[in-house]
């Protein structure tokens, strides 16, 4: 429960901190049922000298106050509405508090409290003023000592940011471990960890050749599960440095596996903390899915140790300046782990899926709002996903060349301090000599820009027009919104076949034109097109708009059967079948062209991830989105007509079906990377579809489920046999899956 009621923020009103803070110095005493937190601040005035000393508190029981060692009596401060307030302070001086703190109580999941066998913390956004009085806001950097004393028969391990400085046995059972954090940080990446946990060690060698610990703890019966999230470290330590020149910067990384975490995982420094199913895989318990994600997170948490700790946020407002960039940095590196073009294609489609419809909805706002409640509202698919798309599109219209040089130019020039989102564009201005006023508005406008674009061809003189059109709708109570900057890849089809249009040497990048749209309407000439083509738009989802088309099926035909850039050629087969879908909802038989575009699509030499995704029909939920026209949905419907539309296709392609199950089986012993997944993926994709015929339940699904040596392959048979017609079958996979 909070004692005063909720209060509007606004960005507008930033003002820097009245106080700095260069030192923090903490005892963390756990007993049983309580903990006692005494801390000192070393505090110095920046602000007006009549300002009074305002500190963050929720729920702490004070038990002393001190300034410059002399206790403060009751009527000397003023605890009330989640503050503390002192006036009369010194310009400099050291404020000591000491508090009683309720971690066994605390089930809010923030702050100190208590997960099975251990205490942990949680500080992002605004956790640690639940530990101790503290300016709880990311612009108070602070280098900390950290000294936590617990029972060592309860807490035989006690963990915190930095590095190991001393450990000690005390009477009564008890000892204390010293932690001190040299690099200065914000308190929301504050952590401490006290509890009995076994732990899986490594190392990693850095590239100028200092050795870095690696550790994961988790409790006792965890330890076998921890290699994937190991392994994940190392690659992602060794992929910042190539990619962004960043090294590790202390001698010591830690995860902790907690099971009580409400997020997926905190990039506290040097201490990372994980859900437990973010963290720990086995073959047998973990499906390809999760070991990706894994592989993910890790990666993402590992990347905030520049991109959010060694440069952090001024206000929460900044949020996508840290969330943002890191959701990019880990696409970049799932995509040089993986295949780039699943990569792009899932996350375009996620985008497209969730981010969009809040674009659209009452919780629209921009990727860096102007005015918050909550803060922890504001972890939104607006603020990660779509900051990541505005970080892709600098990183687009810059080339990465020069966008590499920028965020070099921002971690160096803001390494140790607060930054905002215009400090990281103008990082770009400056190693661009571009000026991006108008792409900022990126960051201001809320809502999902409409983009629509007209080809016109001139045979006479070989000219091809494309005409394009943004258009930013303003939403109830919003006033005209100025076009944005976007970047437009397109390419050109010229008898099926994608022609040269610029000149860079990669795969498809010869074939591609990016195209800056900064107006309303605005014309792209191409010259020596010798006849009409085909545009092949957004490539790669270049922007986070809604293309508005109304592509012929010829065009998709093409685009399906000939365009060299993975996502539009998804994204036409996905919207070739959305449309078939709706004509065999109107009674029409589907047309032979979608399943002769299927079938080159079925038989293209294309890797067997991106197969899977080319393959698969739209969802059910993706095809109520897109048809939610007249507010009613028709579930049924699209249940029915998919199912008949997977019934074609498999009658049709059984054959192709049978071989590509037999061609994808995987026969070395499991191991969750790219090219097994990505056979896995097609192999149980044809099974779906044979499994719509007679028969294959015995023959294929039963030996898959039996047979299999992990869980992506037993889950792919036991759900054929789950929906198929044999009960005994049913009845046998289950019970056998149970046990
Ligand atoms: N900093 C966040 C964790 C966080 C989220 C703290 C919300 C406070 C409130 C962390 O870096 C993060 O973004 N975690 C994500 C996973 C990531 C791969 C997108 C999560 O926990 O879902
Ligand atoms: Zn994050």
């Amino acid at each position: 429960m909070r004692d005063s009621a909720p209060r509007t923020i606004y960005r507008a009103d930033y003002q820097p901190p009245a106080f700095t803070i260069s030192n923090v110095d903490m005892h963390v005493d756990i007993y049983d049922g309580y903990t006692l937190v005494e801390t000192t601040l070393s505090l110095t005035r920046q602000g007006p000298a009549e300002a009074d000393l305002v500190l963050d508190g929720e729920a702490l029981e004070i038990e002393a106050i001190a300034i410059d060692g002399v206790g403060l009596g009751e009527a000397s401060y003023r605890y009330a509405d989640n503050q503390l307030n002192i006036s009369d302070v010194p310009d400099k001086f050291q404020l000591t508090t000491r508090v009683r703190i309720y971690p066994e109580q605390n089930t809010s999941l923030e702050g100190l409290y208590r997960s099975g066998v251990m205490y942990c913390t949680q500080c992002e956004a605004q956790g640690f003023r639940k530990i101790t009085f503290f300016p709880d806001r990311p612009d108070v950097l602070a280098t900390y000592r950290v000294t936590v004393e617990a029972d060592q028969k309860q807490c035989p391990v006690l963990l915190g940011n930095g590095n190991l400085v001393g450990q000690e046995q005390l009477a009564d059972g008890r000892h204390r471990a010293v932690w001190e954090d040299p690099w200065p940080k914000p308190c929301y990446l504050f952590a401490l960890v006290a509890g009995d946990l076994a732990c899986v060690e490594d190392h990693f060698v850095t590239a100028s050749g200092r050795r870095v610990d690696l550790r994961i703890y988790v409790e006792a019966k965890d330890v076998n599960y921890c290699g994937h999230g190991m392994e994940s470290l190392k690659q992602s330590m060794r992929w910042d440095e190539s990619v962004y020149g960043l090294e590790y910067d202390l001698d010591l990384f830690n995860i902790v596996a907690v099971d009580d975490f409400n997020f997926g995982a905190m990039e506290n420094k040097s201490l990372n903390i994980f859900n437990t199913s973010c963290v720990l895989a086995a073959p047998n318990i973990t499906t390809d899915a999760s070991y990706q994600r894994i592989e993910a997170i890790v990666a993402h948490e590992y990347f905030h140790n520049y991109s959010g700790n060694r440069v952090t946020c001024r206000d929460w407002f900044q949020l996508s300046l840290k969330e943002g960039l890191t959701v990019f940095r880990e696409a970049e590196f799932v995509s040089d782990m993986n295949s780039r073009g699943v990569k792009r294609v899932e996350d375009a489609a996620f985008l497209r899926t969730y981010q969009f419809a809040e674009d659209a909805g009452p919780m629209a706002h921009p990727v860096r709002p102007d005015s918050f409640i909550e803060i922890s509202n504001f972890y939104t698919s607006t603020v990660y996903e779509k900051g990541a798309e505005v970080v892709r599109m600098l990183h687009t219209l810059l080339g990465h060349d020069t966008f590499m040089e920028g965020a070099k130019h921002y971690f160096k020039h803001y390494d140790g301090q607060a930054a905002t989102c215009d400090d990281f564009v103008q990082s770009m201005e400056v190693v661009s000599g571009r000026q991006l006023d108008q792409f900022r508005r990126w960051y201001e406008q809320a809502g999902t820009p409409e983009l629509s674009v007209e080809t016109v061809y001139d045979a006479g003189s070989q000219r091809c027009s494309l005409v394009v059109r943004q258009c930013n709708p303003p939403r109830p109570g919003e006033g005209d919104k100025p076009p944005l900057h976007i970047p437009l890849a397109i390419g050109l089809l010229v008898d099926g076949q994608p022609v040269q249009l610029g000149e860079g040497e990669g795969e498809g990048e010869g074939t591609t034109r990016l195209l800056e749209v900064t107006e309303a309407e605005q014309r792209f000439e191409f010259d020596n097109i010798s006849a009409p083509p085909v545009a092949s738009l957004l490539r790669g989802f270049s922007a986070p708009v809604r293309l508005i088309s109304d592509d012929s099926e010829s065009t998709l035909q093409t685009l399906i059967a000939g365009d060299d850039d993975d996502f539009v050629r998804w994204d036409a087969m996905q919207r070739y079948a959305g449309r078939v879908l709706a004509s065999i909802g109107n009674g029409q038989s589907p047309e032979s062209g979608f399943f002769e575009a299927y079938e080159r699509a079925l038989c293209a030499d294309t890797d067997p991830a991106m197969k899977a995704l080319l393959l698969s029909l739209p969802s059910e939920a993706y095809l109520a989105d897109s048809r939610q026209g007249n507010g009613v949905v028709d579930v049924f419907e699209i249940h029915t007509t998919r199912e008949q539309l997977r019934m074609a296709l498999a009658n049709r392609f059984s054959a192709q079906w049978e071989a590509l199950f037999n061609e994808m089986v995987v026969t070395e012993a499991y191991a969750a990377n790219g090219d097994q997944i990505g056979r896995r993926a097609l192999r149980h994709l044809a099974l779906a579809y044979l499994s719509c015929l007679e028969g294959s339940e015995e023959r294929l699904a039963l030996p898959l489920f039996s047979e299999a040596d992990n869980l992506t392959d037993r889950l792919a048979g036991l759900r054929v046999l789950v929906d198929g017609n044999s009960d005994a079958l049913r009845e046998r996979a289950l019970t056998q899956f149970f046990d």
